[in-house]
């Protein structure tokens, strides 16, 4: 047999989702599950029904490829309606399989082998191999705790010809980074000079706390004719398991995702494409609530964290925290957050997993809140065993 290497090359430059292998491990130690960010608690009855609705009449079949016309034109109202932006429902709107169809697929109709993609750390683990599948290289540009803030000289040396895009995710995972209207500013001022491409990431455009406000990257003057914003329907209607997600971007732009968002998926899910249609209709005081009741549960969790030992940055958006654990001496991440999750019984994910030197989040950890009270009051009560200063061996 030839000694040929049976897979790709690519695909052993990354490795397994650890945020999905911290799920397994919590389920088999009985944990309670703060790893990967999905919510516990029910969908709105609105669109359940209305997704059962499109089962009961026979939407079975695919939908147009890139999406309902229901759907699109229900996006392009709410885009107009919370972003004052407008799109053209049939040129300027991809529906996929989740934001994360989105990215790929976009990465992957934008991106030429050998050009570079600016992505800040930490990040959202899919920006990092969805680079290297389309053969890019990813310039890595460091958020600095407490604020998360970038270093402005760092963020223009990462730019240059070989640039073709940036991703922003705002508001971001795993910090809970709102980006300022004056760092998008600076960021669309360097796409201009370089000619870059700004892909978004603003699937937690409506949980945001204190006062922060979500500032989509498109309307900045100049920047709606070269960004694809993506969103998707998983965390602002809690239905991370319906798998759709949008790209709005400039015809041309949109020709080219369209087309490779046929050839990997075809199309998402058709009924609950016109469920997502009633979603987005959803009145202001929809996602006033959802922002306030997780900022309940946010207020909830940070004081526990505090007081078990763990130093937390507050989030300003999303619903993760990010601790760091210097105070249980733990030699490294992975190890502490495998005695947590076997020893006092909490699921959590490994910093490292968030940068691309490992070594800058040995010290990490991030929880997440997308969960029931009770659910967060049982966390609270097992890390209530932890005390700073133990090993993390010991939890
Ligand atoms: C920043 C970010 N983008 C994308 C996703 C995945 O989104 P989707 O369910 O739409 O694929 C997540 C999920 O946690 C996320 O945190």
């Amino acid at each position: 047999m030839s000694r040929r290497a049976r897979v790709s090359q690519k695909s052993l430059r990354f490795t397994e989702s650890v945020i999905r292998e911290m799920t397994r491990l919590a389920n088999q130690h009985g944990a309670v599950n703060l790893s990967q960010g999905f919510p516990d608690f029910a969908a709105p009855e609105v669109i359940k029904e209305a997704a059962a609705r499109a089962v009961a009449a026979d939407v079975n079949q695919y939908a147009i490829t890139w999406g309902a016309k229901r759907l699109r034109d229900a996006l392009v109202a709410k885009t107009k309606r919370f972003a004052g932006l407008d799109y053209d429902p049939e040129t300027e709107v991809t529906v996929c399989c989740g934001t994360t169809e989105c990215m790929a697929a976009t990465m992957l109709a934008l991106v030429n082998p050998g050009e570079e993609v600016v992505i800040f750390e930490p990040y959202y683990e899919n920006y990092g191999p969805d680079a290297i599948l389309c053969g890019a290289s990813p310039r890595f540009v460091r958020l600095r705790e407490p604020d998360w803030s970038y270093d402005p000289a760092e963020l223009e040396r990462a730019f240059s010809n070989r640039t073709k895009a940036i991703v922003i995710n705002t508001p971001g995972n795993p910090t809970g980074k709102v980006f300022s209207r004056e760092e998008l500013a600076h960021i669309a001022s360097l796409c201009e000079k370089w000619g870059a491409i700004a892909i978004t990431d603003e699937i937690y455009e409506h949980i945001v706390y204190d006062g922060a406000t979500h500032v989509p990257p498109a309307s900045l003057p100049g920047m709606r004719e070269r960004t694809v914003t993506i969103s998707g329907l998983s965390k602002t209607y809690s239905v991370t398991g319906w798998r759709i997600g949008w790209c709005l971007a400039p015809p041309e732009l949109t020709g080219a995702i369209r087309k490779v968002h046929d050839f990997l998926t075809v199309g998402a899910p058709a009924p609950l494409q016109e469920a997502a249609a009633v979603a987005l209709q959803s009145p202001p005081s929809y996602y006033s609530d959802l922002a306030d009741n997780y900022r309940k549960r946010r207020d909830y969790l940070l004081p526990a964290l505090e007081s078990a030992g763990f130093r937390t940055f507050k989030p300003r958006g999303a619903y993760y925290i990010m601790t760091d654990i210097s105070a249980f001496g733990a030699s490294d991440d992975v190890t502490f957050a495998r005695s947590l999750v076997a020893g006092a019984g909490v699921a959590a994910v490994p910093g490292s997993s968030f940068y691309s030197d490992p070594s800058a989040g040995r010290q990490r950890l991030r929880f997440h809140f997308a969960r029931r009270r009770e659910t967060l009051e049982a966390a609270a009560k097992r890390l209530g065993t932890l005390r700073a200063g133990a090993t993390a061996s010991t939890p």
